[in-house]
């Protein structure tokens, strides 16, 4: 079974998992350091983190050009529907069964008011498990939080984790979150976008490398790494 992941700039990822393409926290007409345009990404799913302009993005036209379904907590799905977007609400711990694979929705320690100020009810991550028994952690944006080992309990393939610093995890927290992620490969986002959050994804792979088992891979935007 293969997964390729790609990373688009920002938070936004696609996996492409046999052929099924889900969209993550697509995010490109106002994201600078966006490596496509939203009307060249195809999908299927679109999984949505939280209610934060940089994470619903474009998850609207691309929901409506393509027909794709978005998958995210209630209050968020909610939103998506009373636009006319077909949405699946889950919520924080709950998993379910699509054609591509599980999905459960992880705790996340950040905020989630949408663009028009909605209450978009609580942060999540995802845990992705493919249908060919792949995992994989999308943690969206958060803080480190202790319970991350129990996520890493399950046995990751791939993390896809923040390191930006100021509105999530810095490289120092996000290097202890990969101790306790303990996944196989870990990939870092949501960093130098802005001169806000830019940070040296190569020089915190390297203490990656000399300080944990898991192997890190920094992505240019636009570039895939495949499981
Ligand atoms: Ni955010
Ligand atoms: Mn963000």
């Amino acid at each position: 079974m293969a997964l390729i992941y790609t990373w688009y700039g920002h938070g936004t990822s696609g996996l492409d998992i046999d052929g099924s393409k889900v969209l993550v926290d697509p995010y490109f007409t106002d994201n600078p350091a966006a490596s496509a345009k939203p009307n060249e990404i195809e999908a299927d799913y679109i999984l949505i983190t939280h209610g934060h302009g940089d994470h619903v993005g474009d998850a609207v036209s691309i929901a409506k050009r393509t027909g794709a379904s978005v998958v995210t907590n209630f209050e968020i799905a909610t939103w998506f529907q009373n636009q006319g977007v077909e949405a699946h609400a889950q919520h924080l711990g709950g998993g379910h069964q699509y054609p591509f694979g599980y999905v459960k929705l992880t705790l996340a320690l950040h905020g989630s008011a949408l663009p028009d100020g909605s209450d978009g009810g609580n942060p999540c991550g995802f845990l992705v498990t493919t249908s060919g028994h792949q995992k994989i952690y999308l943690a969206g944006d958060t803080g480190l939080f202790g319970d991350m080992s129990l996520i890493g309990e399950e046995g990751l393939d791939l993390a896809v984790i923040p390191i930006g610093d100021n509105y999530t995890m810095g490289p120092d927290d996000a290097l202890r979150a990969v101790k306790l992620l303990q996944a196989k490969h870990v990939i870092p986002v949501h960093h130098s976008t802005w001169e806000l959050i830019e940070q040296d994804a190569d020089a915190w792979a390297g203490r990656v490398r000399s300080e944990t088992q898991t192997e890190p891979h920094v992505l240019q935007p636009g570039e895939s790494f495949t499981l």
